[in-house]
């Protein structure tokens, strides 16, 4: 454990900046680049502690909210983080991905819990809610947290949280109503000391089609060669006739995309937007940004691979958005705030 060093630099010019007087305090841990924070701060919330150990991550958190956040979370001393109402965390999903869980079985190494540098993080989690008592967790992750090693994963959560005497709600919810993405993640809302469990607002609706957020205009650099999409067919068509492994085809864009992910950058095969007369073209990083509902504002790094990545591990911001206003409700419920409610 490490000493908390005072990590917040007030950036005048950064994009996001935040009241110092929020209606309510929250910590934004796992931060990535900040898809919980601007969530929280638009419902009037105020970050007093973020802890990212990404660099790259850092300097766009920095860039857009004028604050580096605290690096790893392993190594700070649960009582050094300050107060707070509402606790945010988008723990790492590897250790319990599909994707994560089959690579890290055919490798022979361990997965969920077991997996040592990223399984544990929950538990660090724990040790700071034990401490600091929000009245509120948020947390997210993949879908198949729910179903990982058959249950008993979640079954482990949801104990130690109830164990911490908090209720404990979860919904699994696809963003593709309010954001032109497929993306199906595990929402873990838990309230401190209540006899109500938290409820999760309604996504229901017409999914978005791609098409809404594709410049018409794209730089000739996003077409893929003509390698890789020889590549990519080949290895197709392979892949089909064994019925398992890597698959890429053209998306439709009167649908949404399928799920953003972190390695998108290094073929993009997850999402290839069809052209004229020409091979395919990637996503570019500003396109990713909306595909999660960023707005046009947010600064996005230089480095392309970099934006790929952060746009990839991070969260669908309307989603978070909509459970952040509930949570606002029920924080003013329990009186925690003394502002009129957000109507859904
Ligand atoms: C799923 S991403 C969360 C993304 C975030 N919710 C967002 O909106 O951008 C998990 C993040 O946890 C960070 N991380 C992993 N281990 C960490 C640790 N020990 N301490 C601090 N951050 C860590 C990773 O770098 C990654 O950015």
């Amino acid at each position: 454990m490490y000493k908390l060093e005072h990590n917040y630099f007030p950036a005048a010019d950064c994009e996001f900046p935040q009241s110092e007087t929020g209606k309510f305090k929250f910590i934004d841990l796992f931060a990535g680049i900040g898809g919980f924070r601007l969530a929280m701060q638009s419902v009037g919330g105020t970050c007093v502690f973020s802890s990212e150990w990404n660099k790259d991550s850092q300097t766009t958190y920095f860039d857009n909210f004028g604050e580096f956040p605290a690096g790893d979370i392993t190594k700070i001393y649960e009582n050094d983080i300050p107060e707070h109402d509402v606790l945010c965390a988008g723990f790492p999903c590897q250790p319990f991905s599909l994707a994560g869980v089959s690579a890290r079985t055919s490798l022979n190494t361990a997965h969920g819990f077991a997996c040592e540098t990223q399984g544990t993080l929950f538990f660090d989690v724990m040790r700071i809610v034990a401490a600091k008592r929000p009245a509120v967790i948020f947390l997210e992750n993949v879908k198949n947290l729910v179903r990982h090693d058959k249950g008993n994963t979640f079954a482990v959560i949801k104990k130690a949280i109830e164990e911490l005497g908090y209720s404990f709600s979860y919904a699994v919810i696809n963003a593709q109503t309010v954001v032109p993405q497929k993306r199906e993640r595990c929402y873990i809302v838990c309230l401190r000391d209540s006899p109500v469990k938290f409820e999760f607002p309604d996504f229901q609706g017409k999914p978005i089609p791609l098409k809404t957020i594709l410049d018409p205009n794209v730089p000739e650099t996003f077409t893929i060669s003509d390698k890789l999409w020889a590549g990519h067919q080949r290895r197709t068509a392979t892949n089909l006739a064994r019925g398992a492994g890597f698959t890429a085809f053209c998306a439709d864009i009167e649908k949404p995309a399928n799920t953003l992910v972190a390695r998108y950058w290094k073929d993009g095969k997850e999402c290839l937007v069809p052209q004229q007369n020409k091979n395919p073209r990637m996503l570019t990083p500003r396109e990713c940004a909306r595909l999660q509902g960023y707005p046009e504002s947010f600064r996005i790094p230089a480095s392309k691979a970099a934006a790929y990545r952060q746009f990839g591990n991070s969260v669908a911001l309307p989603v978070v958005t909509k459970i952040a206003e509930k949570i606002f409700n029920h924080l003013m419920e329990i009186k925690l705030c003394n502002l009129a409610p957000i109507k859904n």
